[in-house]
């Protein structure tokens, strides 16, 4: 399709040529379920925001490179709606040498971009939808009314309905891979979002910026808020995959462990 600015883009009905570089996509071809990356930048103590959410944005230069080195491996970047609408946040992929990179690659010039918005309450003045670079997609539910809803569709290229009270998860990714082509996702957080995606073991990397801060705080956000689990047993689980020093911040990835191979772990 082509947005609102006429940049094309897949767009729905379309899937991308198969010819790209996979960057650790899901294989399969019916509606393909998108691999999902999750990436934050958090304090010593897990945090991502202060309290007030006055401050999340602390990591170095090097770690917004390393936000846009990893927008620039996937088709669509996805944020909740607090997020969205707590700050500057325009979800692209930055300046043009990470839009030729991504064009080397095979993708999209422009990412598309998704907000998750349980009950539409997404500021539709906020700074995402003024930026028309590519489609934007909404994810919410029948809690948002009407009213909600009509405001949302006259900003997003989409409105996705994806349950009644929650999220199916499961069912938004598949229409994200089978109706948009989206085979790598990238989750910004915030940490309620990151929450349900871990709890639903729908994450299968996830990217940690360890940030040499402590901002305490009982209300501050962490990278996984929300319901969180109640049992060890379900609790997400990760391998180690690479880990980096620069300068006095660390840089993880962890690949998901399913979770049938845990052998050995105590159960609570
Ligand atoms: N350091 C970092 O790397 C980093 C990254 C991202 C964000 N942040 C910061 O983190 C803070 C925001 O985090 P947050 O946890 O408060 O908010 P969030 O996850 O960004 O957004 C929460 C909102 O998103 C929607 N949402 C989240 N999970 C959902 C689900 N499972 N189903 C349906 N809708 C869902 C809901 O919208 P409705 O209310 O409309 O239902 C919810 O109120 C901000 O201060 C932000 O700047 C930091």
């Amino acid at each position: 399709m082509s947005s609102k600015s006429g940049i094309q883009n897949p767009g729905p009905g379309r899937s991308r040529a198969r010819t790209r570089p996979t960057l650790g996509a899901r294989p399969g071809s019916l509606a393909p379920h998108p691999f999902v990356l999750v990436n934050m930048a958090m304090t010593a103590d897990g945090k991502i925001a202060t309290a007030n959410r006055a401050v999340s944005s602390f990591g170095s230069r090097r770690d917004r490179g390393n936000l846009l080195d990893l927008r620039a491996t996937v088709d669509a970047v996805m944020a909740g709606a607090r997020t969205v609408d707590s700050a500057t946040v325009t979800l692209g992929p930055g300046p043009a040498r990470y839009r030729r990179l991504r064009l080397r690659r095979h993708l999209a010039e422009y990412n598309l971009r998704v907000i998750v918005s349980r009950s539409g309450s997404v500021d539709p003045k906020a700074e995402v939808f003024r930026r028309r670079f590519s489609p934007i997609l909404v994810l919410t539910t029948r809690r948002a009314g009407k009213l909600k809803l009509k405001k949302l569709r006259a900003v997003a290229n989409a409105v996705k309905i994806c349950g009644t009270q929650e999220i199916d998860f499961r069912r938004a990714l598949r229409w994200l891979g089978g109706h948009w082509g989206v085979r790598r996702l990238l989750c910004e957080g915030g940490g309620e979002l990151n929450d349900a995606l871990f709890r639903a073991g729908l994450v299968d990397e996830l990217h940690l910026t360890l940030c040499p801060k402590i901002f305490g705080g009982r209300a501050a956000p962490t990278i996984a808020d929300g319901r969180g689990v109640l049992k060890l047993a379900d609790a997400a689980g990760f391998t180690l995959k690479s880990m980096k020093r620069v300068g006095d911040e660390l840089f993880l990835v962890f690949d998901a462990r399913k979770r049938a191979s845990t052998p050995g772990r105590p159960r609570n």
